[in-house]
């Protein structure tokens, strides 16, 4: 038996994909998408084509019109989007496209392997991750992308000074963010110590968090800042 294999924060859904779907992919994916290979770091600057991007690294953006929004409102930036859900990005696709972005770039594979894998020391302004599985059954908590290991992955990814952005619609797990994000002494909470932050950094809503407001749940956004390392 394996006994480090890694438990995932994702369950990949099955289903066929539409013509249309396919046909997104096909036409699209050779323009936006990104092929990561085990060991092989990304050159963030010729992906971009500009020298020293400004990058927005988005995990698990869904169906993708956050970050689509954020990308069009911030064209200074370039936003590269981790997702496993290939319905969710034949809709960016679709949504890159429409809205003619050249500052989106899209990886399906596990971010955290991206992350551990394929992304330079100190090469991401910012890190964001929007409404995550929240895995409420005690069974799975182990599910929770938002972990101390994760955490101090990050401190390995972000620049000095850059910023992680997080969000929840699920109180428990924004105490677990919180408390595993503070105790890691590289960062720094935006809003002060123990603070959740009401800055959503110009986050527009998600499909996640409409959901979430129609369940009646709350919002917690979590501002951290990298310090040097
Ligand atoms: C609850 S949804 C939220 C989607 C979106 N951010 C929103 O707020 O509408 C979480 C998304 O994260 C993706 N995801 C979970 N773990 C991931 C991982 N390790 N790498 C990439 N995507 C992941 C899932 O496929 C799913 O689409």
């Amino acid at each position: 038996m394996h006994k480090n294999r890694e438990i995932k924060s994702f369950v990949l859904r099955g289903g066929r994909m539409s013509l249309q779907q396919r046909q997104v992919l096909s036409v699209f994916w050779p323009k936006f998408g990104i092929s990561v290979a085990e060991n092989e770091q990304l050159d963030l600057a010729a992906i971009f084509n500009k020298t020293n991007p400004k990058v927005i690294f988005e995990i698990g953006f869904g169906n993708g019109v956050t970050l689509a929004d954020m990308a069009e409102k911030n064209p200074e930036y370039s936003f590269l989007g981790v997702e496993v859900y290939t319905t969710g990005i034949s809709n960016l696709l679709l949504l890159i496209e429409e809205k003619n972005l050249t500052n989106i770039r899209i990886i399906q594979h596990d971010a955290v392997a991206v992350l551990r894998n394929n992304i330079k020391d100190h090469a991401l302004h910012k890190v964001q991750i929007f409404f995550p599985d929240p895995w409420p059954k005690l069974r799975h908590r182990k599910r929770r992308l938002v972990n101390p290991l994760f955490v101090e992955l990050l401190t390995s990814k972000i620049i000095s000074g850059g910023i992680l952005h997080m969000a929840t619609d699920w109180e428990d797990y924004a105490i677990q963010m919180l408390n595993v994000v503070s105790s890691n002494s590289h960062f720094t909470n935006s809003a002060g110590l123990g603070n959740f932050s009401s800055d959503k950094l110009g986050r527009s809503e998600t499909k996640f968090e409409r959901r979430g407001a129609r369940l009646g749940h709350g919002v917690w956004d979590l501002v951290f800042c990298l310090s040097d390392r």
